[in-house]
């Protein structure tokens, strides 16, 4: 009895010896093979994610729209994992960039932001084209808001012209979605070519613009633009009526009846639920990133002009982006046909009580 317990201790001790090292020696294929699934799980999850979420300012591809930075870059993929956890927790503030982290007022867990750092370092970016594809998702085509090469040389030739075409550049892309192309105001913007401002100091007005109207779409353009920008902008207002002399021809904006038809209906809802979901929330109810725009009362107080206006401009100095350099004219009036069809069922949605 003793002999066999004994054996059994020395059999025991073998297990041990033996079998012990065998296994931590295969352990490390093992965690290799569970860190593969591991990426392949997080580069599969966070592609529709992505494609939901991020392919609208970054691209299909990750090529970047606009002046949205390419992340299909080795520059990107050679971020640190804990810088690249950081933008997309916490977002860049003063872009467009917004924190997506849920405890940043984002809308993902932490494993999910996890998964996006490996996604972007491991993607083959022509998959997660593909499957976008697949999913309906590509981004519409950008259309940049222009000025013709004619108008800036007629301004050139104006005295201290180059200013002017400057100012003009700089307030085609920033100013002239609300305060009208012809700088006669818009139903959501006042006229900027106005006798009231040409009798302000100049540096009244570029306060202005540079802090903005708190409370107003009017943001703080300071941290948008350069001062070189914002002086030659607001040199623009001020010899906006020069321009008119000069037979300068300003594209009409028109004030706008957005049409309606059960088709243009349809794509808006589609294209809604591709380019803003994300932020407006499921059904347009509003999420911790946006408000509710599908809601009684916006819909109620806001005529189809303004809400045009407001889509193609966006909000400054918010998540709201500009949409009129991304989505067609049509676009637009489809996701404005889509909103005012939902006017009737629409629930009445307060804004949120901000604490402070
Ligand atoms: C509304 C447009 C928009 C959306 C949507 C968006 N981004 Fe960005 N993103 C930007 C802009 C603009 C920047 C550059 C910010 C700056 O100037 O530093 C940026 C920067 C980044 C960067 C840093 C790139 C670099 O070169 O430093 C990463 C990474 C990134 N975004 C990932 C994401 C992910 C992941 C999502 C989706 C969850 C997303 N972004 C959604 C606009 C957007
Ligand atoms: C999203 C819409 C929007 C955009 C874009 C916008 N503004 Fe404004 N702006 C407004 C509104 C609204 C007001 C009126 C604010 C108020 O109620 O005092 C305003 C006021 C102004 C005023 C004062 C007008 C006055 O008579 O007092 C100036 C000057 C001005 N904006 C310049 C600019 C410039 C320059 C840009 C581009 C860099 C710009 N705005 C972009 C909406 C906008
Ligand atoms: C990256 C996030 C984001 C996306 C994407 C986005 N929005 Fe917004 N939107 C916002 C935010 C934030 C506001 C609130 C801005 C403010 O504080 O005034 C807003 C405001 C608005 C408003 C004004 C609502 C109000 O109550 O004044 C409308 C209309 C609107 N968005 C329509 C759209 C449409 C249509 C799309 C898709 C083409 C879209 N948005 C996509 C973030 C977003």
């Amino acid at each position: 009895m003793t002999q066999l317990l004994k054996w059994i201790g020395i059999l025991a001790t073998m297990v041990i010896v033996i079998i012990v090292p065998l296994y931590t020696w295969t352990e490390p294929t093992q965690q290799e093979k569970l860190l593969d699934e591991y990426y392949t799980d997080a580069v599969l999850a966070s592609t529709e994610l992505y494609a939901i979420n991020c392919a609208v300012c970054h691209g299909a591809a990750g090529e970047g729209i606009g002046d949205t930075p390419t992340l299909n870059s080795d520059a990107v993929r050679m971020m640190s994992e804990t810088d690249l956890s950081r933008v997309i927790s916490r977002g860049r503030s003063n872009t467009l960039m917004a924190a997506w982290a849920g405890e940043e007022g984002g809308i993902f867990s932490n494993p999910q932001i996890d998964d996006f750092v490996t996604f972007i370092q491991q993607v083959n970016w022509e998959f997660v084209e593909v499957r976008i594809q697949e999913m309906g998702l590509t981004p519409p085509e950008v259309i940049e808001m222009g000025v013709s090469d004619e108008m800036l040389a007629s301004l050139a030739a104006l005295p201290n012209g180059d200013a002017l075409s400057s100012g003009l550049l700089v307030y085609a892309e920033n100013c002239a979605a609300c305060h009208g192309a012809n700088g006669a105001g818009t139903i959501i913007a006042p006229a900027i070519d106005s006798n009231d401002l040409r009798a302000m100091p100049q540096e009244e007005i570029v306060e202005l613009v540079t802090k903005g109207v708190p409370g107003t779409l009017m943001a703080s353009w300071g941290n948008l633009l350069t001062p070189d920008e914002i002086s030659s902008v607001v040199d623009l207002i001020l010899r906006w009526r020069e321009l008119l002399q000069a037979d300068i021809e300003f594209p009409e904006v028109e004030v706008m009846s957005i049409p309606s038809s059960p088709e243009l209906i349809a794509e808006g809802e589609r294209l809604f639920n591709i380019t803003c979901k994300s932020c407006h929330g499921v059904d347009g109810y509003g999420s911790p990133m946006a408000p509710a725009v599908i809601n009684q009362i916006f819909l109620s107080e806001t005529p189809d002009a303004a809400i045009y206006q407001i889509i193609a401009g966006g909000v400054p100095d918010t998540l709201m982006p500009a949409w009129g350099s991304r989505l067609t004219d049509r676009d637009i009036q489809s996701l404005v046909a889509f909103m005012r069809s939902m006017e009737p069922s629409a629930p009445v949605i307060l804004p949120p009580i901000l604490g402070d």
